[in-house]
């Protein structure tokens, strides 16, 4: 069965699309590469550059090459830029994935996944979260996500095909050089371009309720994000995934100041740092509870916080 990869050209996407042919799945991608590279793309899988938005072209790439299931990573993900533009947001996020589901519904594909985001907690209530806590997202982006899932079950009631929805935590790290991540807004590549420049980071907030007061997140391999994909994927396609949101993340938190130490570990070298005032809408701590995707995928994160560090590091040095 080949799978229909939506993004697959940008930084989670093609991890995704590696870890399927690793795996022996077929894909196929569509990318309209705005922010994604061709040369991301695994040699023999084919690439179709088109916008989602596009119904048109995306019914004629269902037309050709048939996918027994999507998975929906194509999106826009800078917060800040979400909030200067949010209807820029709701259109992209949402037509993309809307034109997707009406081609799917349309076709013969019978399951889809669908990237979400711990973005559509805002501030949890507590901490692990769970699934089932409440979803208040805090910024445009995180709304597109939500209202993604409520898409998704919405259509998927009606056109009677499967779904999983895979809230990602942050993901970091990189599998191999041409694949890491250069979108630069993440907390590992800012901190990483400032140990490079040799430049004092910035940390927002040094005030919040936390251990060392810096903000603390889950931090979760993209390696790991691509193979709980290829789980999900394979538990769709045998029926052992039934319609489920699922977390994504290690389930041990790391605050700001815990990841500067780490890249000064990892590159050898001392990383200072400039205070700043706390960003709007950013919580004191978003950190995953795992057991619904551990119980549903046998899926666990396999990498550590050196590792996603180092990864980046690696794979920045080799590929500069
Ligand atoms: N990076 C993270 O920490 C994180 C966390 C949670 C969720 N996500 C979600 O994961 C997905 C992938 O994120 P990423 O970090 O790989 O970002 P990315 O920008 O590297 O990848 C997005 C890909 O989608 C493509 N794309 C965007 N709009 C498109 C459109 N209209 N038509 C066709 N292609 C389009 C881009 O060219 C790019 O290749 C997104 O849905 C994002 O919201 C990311």
């Amino acid at each position: 069965m080949r799978w229909l990869v939506t993004g697959g050209a940008g930084y989670i996407g093609a991890h995704v699309v590696t870890a399927l042919s690793e795996s022996g799945i077929e894909s196929v991608v569509v990318d309209d590469l705005s922010t994604g590279r061709a040369a991301r793309v695994p040699f023999g899988v084919p690439l179709v550059r088109a916008d989602v938005r596009d119904a048109a072209a995306v019914r004629e790439v269902f037309r050709r090459h048939r996918p027994g299931g999507v998975i929906h990573l194509a999106a826009r993900k800078d917060v800040a830029e979400s909030t200067a533009h949010p209807l820029r947001y709701y259109q992209d996020n949402l037509d993309g994935l809307r034109c997707v589901l009406a081609a799917v519904a349309a076709s013969g594909t019978r399951r889809v996944l669908f990237s979400s985001s711990a973005a559509v907690y805002g501030t949890p209530r507590r901490s692990p979260v769970r699934e089932e806590d409440p979803a208040e997202p805090a910024n445009a982006y995180g709304r597109t996500k939500l209202i993604g899932e409520w898409m998704l079950r919405d259509a998927a009631a009606g056109a009677g095909f499967r779904w999983g929805a895979l809230r990602y935590f942050n993901v970091a790290g990189a599998a191999a050089p041409q694949l890491r991540d250069e979108g630069g807004t993440n907390l590992v590549p800012r901190l990483l371009r400032a140990a490079a420049l040799g430049i004092p980071a910035t940390v927002y907030g040094t005030d919040y309720p936390t251990p060392d007061g810096t903000a603390v997140r889950d931090y979760v391999h993209v390696a790991d994000i691509a193979d709980a994909h290829v789980r999900a994927a394979l538990a769709l396609a045998e029926g052992e995934l039934h319609d489920e949101v699922l977390n994504v993340g290690r389930g041990e938190g790391a605050s700001v100041l815990q990841m500067i130490a780490a890249v000064a570990r990892a590159t050898g070298r001392p990383l200072l740092f400039d205070a700043a005032p706390r960003r709007p809408g950013d919580p004191a701590s978003v950190v995953a509870s795992p057991v619904r995707i551990r119980s549903r995928l046998g899926w666990q994160a396999r990498h550590g916080l050196q590792s996603i560090v180092t990864s980046s590091i690696a794979e920045v040095a080799k590929a500069a």
